[in-house]
């Protein structure tokens, strides 16, 4: 039986003819008219004013950190919970990731710890938060205590493209907020990013940068050290047709986590990552945690049970707190980011994924469990 994947590229006929325009058309480069629309798409879908395609959800960070003048000495707040990209553009600029457990409600950034960074650390001079797996974040808490401390909030969205926080699209509220398409994505553009926001300055400095900070003039002239950031206009035509399927991979994504949960809520032991607004995740992955004494097993343990078969799972994020390249870096709290990563993993959950295949996840899963419990 052929592999089951935690999140593969969804490609359809749709998504071959519209790649095949865009070559057709002869505008295969970091420029054209399929890159203009796919910004003007998606930045209508997050209701933001400006948007420029990027090559990468990190070229985004780097950008908008770099745009909101972070340099070395500062501080940027950052959770511990999420993957490095999050934190990694930070060091590229010579800043200090500083980390911020997660609540249990949502496996979000935490209030209570973002104001203890807040209130601790003078030296902060940005905030990203991230909404993971496709829930949103506590985002009118969160964008509170920046107003109070006066620091810019940077939304990553990464994972969270059409899901939503009270009416309010994912990546609609930061001051800069950016998406990712790599290939494990909702929609992929095999890979690349978006950045956006509704200062027209902060997206056109963004584009500036994104092509090596060309001067507007006929002969090549830098006064300044640019990227070569873009996204091409062939990916950007696969952006359009992925974007148009987006309801409908969100619809298939939530029937696999109300399943998942239907048929293996009620083993003794696990459970599912809290859905806080039901209406409003994407639910990119589906989560769950173990409870061992109750289970009979760890994660790791169904992981290998399920790998043996050939179906790909994988273990939550883990920390960044305890990752070997961020051991000096300052934290507050990290238990609960600490107890998710132990107890938690990830299931397929891709938008190809059949119900036949989903039920041989299933099934696996809940004979495995049964077979374990005390
Ligand atoms: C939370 C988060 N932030 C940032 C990124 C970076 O995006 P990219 O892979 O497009 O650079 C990813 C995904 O890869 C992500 O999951």
């Amino acid at each position: 039986m052929p592999r089951i994947y935690l999140s593969p590229p969804d490609i359809s006929p749709r998504d071959h003819a519209s790649v095949a325009a865009v070559l057709t058309s002869n505008w295969v480069a970091p420029a054209g008219p399929a890159l203009d629309a796919f910004e003007r798409d998606v930045a209508a879908r997050a209701q933001r004013a400006h948007a420029v395609a990027l090559n990468s959800g990190t070229a985004a960070l780097h950008l908008a950190l770099q745009i909101l003048g972070i340099g070395p000495g500062d501080a940027v707040v950052c959770p511990t919970l999420t993957f490095t990209a999050s934190a990694n553009p930070i060091c590229y600029l010579g800043a200090k990731p500083v980390f911020v457990d997660s609540e249990r409600r949502t496996w979000n950034m935490d209030t209570v710890r973002l104001r203890e960074a807040l209130e601790t650390c003078p030296d902060i001079k940005a905030v990203i938060v991230v909404h993971l797996y496709g829930q949103c974040a506590e985002m009118d808490a969160i964008a509170a205590l920046c107003r109070e401390f006066a620091v810019p909030l940077v939304e990553d969205a990464a994972e969270a493209l059409g899901a939503s926080y009270g009416g309010r699209p994912a990546g609609s509220m930061g001051a800069l907020s950016f998406f990712s398409f790599n290939g494990n994505k909702i929609i992929t553009t095999s890979g690349g990013g978006m950045l956006l926001s509704n200062d027209a300055e902060h997206i056109a400095r963004a584009r500036y940068l994104a092509t090596q900070a060309k001067e507007p003039v006929r002969h090549y002239e830098h006064k300044a050290i640019g990227y070569n950031y873009r996204m091409s206009n062939v990916l950007a035509g696969l952006g359009q047709s992925q974007l148009a399927d987006l309801d409908r991979r969100i619809t298939v994504r939530r029937e696999h986590f109300e399943a998942y949960r239907t048929a293996l809520g009620d083993l003794p032991g696990v459970e599912f990552m809290p859905i806080a607004e039901p209406d409003a995740a994407n639910y990119w992955l589906t989560c769950l945690t173990l409870r061992p004494e109750a289970c009979g097993c760890s994660r790791d343990d169904l992981i290998e049970a399920l790998e043996a078969i050939d179906i790909e799972a994988r273990p939550i994020w883990k920390p960044l707190h305890q990752q070997p390249v961020f051991t000096e870096n300052r934290v507050f709290g990290g238990r609960v980011a600490e107890d998710l990563f132990r107890r938690g993993l990830c299931l397929p959950s891709g938008s190809s994924l059949s119900a036949a295949d989903r039920t041989r996840v299933i099934d696996v899963i809940r004979a495995y469990l049964e077979s374990h419990a005390g």
